[in-house]
């Protein structure tokens, strides 16, 4: 199912329930109120988009594969004591999370060269980076998600420089528990995108999702550099076969799963 105009009763008819207000429509996710303000219902769509929206498509079963794959995660990373908006998955394409105000910072790790990073420094693809680099890119679609330094989040006022290095923290040790299990499903974790969201209280809460749409995700010991790729780079590059590359993502994930 995908929709970017499903509206509540649209997507709640065919759910067979009655969604709260929709509150904001992302470009794979739906947002919608509960009857507690403190908790949010998300709907994970199988709409994908690429370089900023321009490139548009729908992905059988991306939705479902995103919230189990995601839901996964959250329980692994709340296993390590590392807080996320994870409250509880409802149903296949529906996730139960806390409401957040959302920081607007993308927050990406990256332990192996790729994507923007290659063409922006001419790093060959596939470099090794240690220690593992972290950066942060404005969340704002107008302006096309630009890479921030420091000094820009200062002058912007975007977040104090304690967040920042909260942020910091918390991303690279998401990134030491992501980098052990994935690498115990034979899969590489090159780098991920994250986001963060303060709750009525102020903590610093690990939001959005973590899914192949969010992650770059390369088979183990798979030579050829397109039939390892496993993440949504089959469909920036139209490489075929995204379905399965997330698909495979999930069945490793739920295999070696430790919870
Ligand atoms: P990049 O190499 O294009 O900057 O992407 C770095 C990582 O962030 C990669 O794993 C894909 C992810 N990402 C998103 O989740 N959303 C985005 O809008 C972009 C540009 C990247
Ligand atoms: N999610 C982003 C978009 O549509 C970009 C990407 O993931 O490549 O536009």
């Amino acid at each position: 199912m995908s929709g970017e105009s499903g509206s509540s009763e649209q997507i709640g008819k065919l759910l067979g329930q009655n969604l709260g207000q929709k509150l904001y429509e992302g470009k794979a996710k739906i947002l919608y109120a509960t009857d507690n303000p403190d908790v949010l219902l998300t709907y994970f769509k199988d709409d994908a988009t690429a370089f900023n929206g321009q490139k548009k498509d729908s992905i059988r079963g991306k939705g479902e594969i995103n919230n189990a794959i995601s839901a996964h995660l959250f329980k692994l990373m709340e296993s390590k004591d590392i807080p996320t908006h994870f409250v509880e998955m409802p149903s296949s394409t529906q996730m139960l999370v806390k409401a957040v105000t959302i920081v607007p910072l993308e927050v990406v790790v990256r332990n192996i060269a790729a994507g923007s990073l290659c063409k922006q420094t001419g790093l060959e693809l596939g470099t090794a980076i240690e220690p593992s680099l972290v950066e942060f890119y404005y969340k704002d679609d107008a302006l096309g998600d630009p890479l921030l330094t420091i000094d820009r989040i200062r002058l912007m006022n975007i977040a104090s420089d304690d967040d920042v290095n909260t942020l910091r923290t918390m991303a690279l040790q998401i990134n030491d528990v992501l980098k052990e299990f994935f690498n115990q499903c034979g899969i590489t974790l090159v780098d991920f995108k994250l986001e963060f969201g303060r709750d009525r209280s102020g903590t610093i809460l690990l939001a959005d999702e973590i899914s192949p749409d969010t992650c770059r995700l390369w088979i183990q010991g798979e030579p050829d550099p397109k039939k390892r790729v496993l993440d949504k780079d089959r469909f920036r590059q139209d490489m075929g076969n995204v379905e399965e590359g997330y698909q495979q993502v999930l069945e490793r994930v739920l295999k070696n799963s430790p919870l």
